[in-house]
């Protein structure tokens, strides 16, 4: 069926699509300051590659989309040719985005970090006590009229407390996953990722002097030299890689029996990051292995098997969804539009509260491709 679209600012010069209804006002008055005419998809299902390209028409000026859509070289084509300028995807990630292929169309693309470091990580960290504390489980038992009363075995999970959690992938995301797990529970930290993290090094060396001061034990802070390596020591695994062709099924059945066998093993970054066949199978064959999951592999499908497993915890892909976040997300995805269409600098900057309020920098949040577009 035909997607509707919602049109705002009618007789604005520049046609901008948006493929969802967004949050907020804010992000509408940016493109609408810059001049532009609005059209928002009212479909809740994912367009279609065809479908947007049909829209896009012979005058599109720019579009922010969804990291839900396959945004191609076809279809930054399909928006070169229409005079489109400018693109934004609705996220942080942009996996879903032929950057190379807009870059060649010579279209820049923007994404939306800053926003949602802290809530995507606080997700992470309610997954990792939902999956080590059997919460949901827990919940479906007694709301199931199971529970008899109190009982010294009934449903044991993970003390957290003073044990290893592992982080792969520790840029903003993982490292803020990092700090409120050492912060708040006292963990040590043991973490793969090719590039050292200073900053994070710096400050739980720091926090574990000052717990020491207060007549606390002391938190450590390792880089190992392996995915491997994490997976075997650490007793939490959270993953916060990007996904690309490195990374897809980085967590595979070997890897998957390289971890202690009741371990949590967390996942809000990508779905394909962890072969979810492989970990359904290793679910089943480990009932005291925990999972908390906000992204699948072939979302919004689950693989057979994983939504029967109670050591799984599952939430559908929210882990940045906070008011505050998403309508955050929705002014730096405008404000990329609109910037690039009124010919302001790019920017690629995580400090983007300057956006949020208060009068628009005269520039683009985030622009990936702004240096190899020579724009930066
Ligand atoms: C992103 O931004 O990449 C998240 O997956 C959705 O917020």
């Amino acid at each position: 069926m035909a997607a509707e679209w919602r049109t705002h600012n009618p007789d604005g010069s520049l046609r901008v699509l948006v493929t969802k209804e967004l949050p907020g006002d804010r992000w509408l008055k940016i493109l609408e300051a810059a001049d532009c005419r609005v059209e928002v998809s009212r479909s809740a299902e994912v367009l279609g590659h065809d479908e947007i390209k049909e829209h896009i028409g012979s005058q599109c000026d720019g579009a922010i989309g969804q990291l839900t859509e396959n945004w191609d070289a076809d279809l930054f084509g399909a928006l070169a040719s229409a005079g489109g300028r400018a693109y934004s995807n609705y996220a942080v990630g942009y996996d879903n985005v032929d950057v190379p292929g807009a870059t060649r169309h010579g279209i820049p693309v923007g994404n939306t970090p800053g926003v949602l470091t802290e809530t995507t990580a606080e997700m992470a960290v309610a997954l990792t006590f939902a999956a080590g504390r059997r919460i949901a489980e827990a919940d479906r038992f007694i709301r199931g009229g199971k529970y008899d009363g109190w009982l010294p075995t009934l449903f044991m999970g993970q003390r957290l407390s003073g044990a290893t959690v592992g982080v792969i992938g520790a840029g903003r995301i993982g490292a803020a996953y990092a700090r409120m797990m050492v912060e708040g529970h006292k963990m040590n930290l043991v973490y793969f990722d090719p590039y050292p993290n200073e900053a994070l090094e710096r400050f739980i060396t720091d926090y574990s002097t000052f717990l020491v001061e207060h007549g606390e034990p002391s938190v450590t802070c390792r880089r190992l030299d392996s995915i491997e390596d994490v997976l075997r020591e650490a007793d939490v695994v959270s993953l916060h890689t990007a996904l690309n062709e490195n990374t897809r099924h980085m967590i595979n059945t070997q890897r998957l029996s390289l971890m202690k066998s009741d371990a949590v093993l967390v996942n809000s970054s990508r779905g394909p990051v962890i072969d979810e066949a492989a970990l359904v199978d290793h679910c089943r064959t480990h009932p005291d292995f925990t999972v908390g999951l906000d992204v699948f592999e072939d979302e919004p499908a689950m693989k057979p098997g994983l939504a029967d497993l109670d050591n799984v915890v599952i939430v559908p892909h929210i882990a940045s969804a906070t008011v505050w976040t998403r309508r955050g997300m929705a002014t730096l995805a405008a404000a990329n539009v609109a910037a690039v269409l009124e010919g302001y600098p790019l920017w690629k900057r995580d400090d983007v509260l300057p956006f949020l309020s208060g009068d628009v920098p005269e520039a683009a949040p985030s622009i990936v491709n702004a240096a190899e577009l020579g724009l930066e």
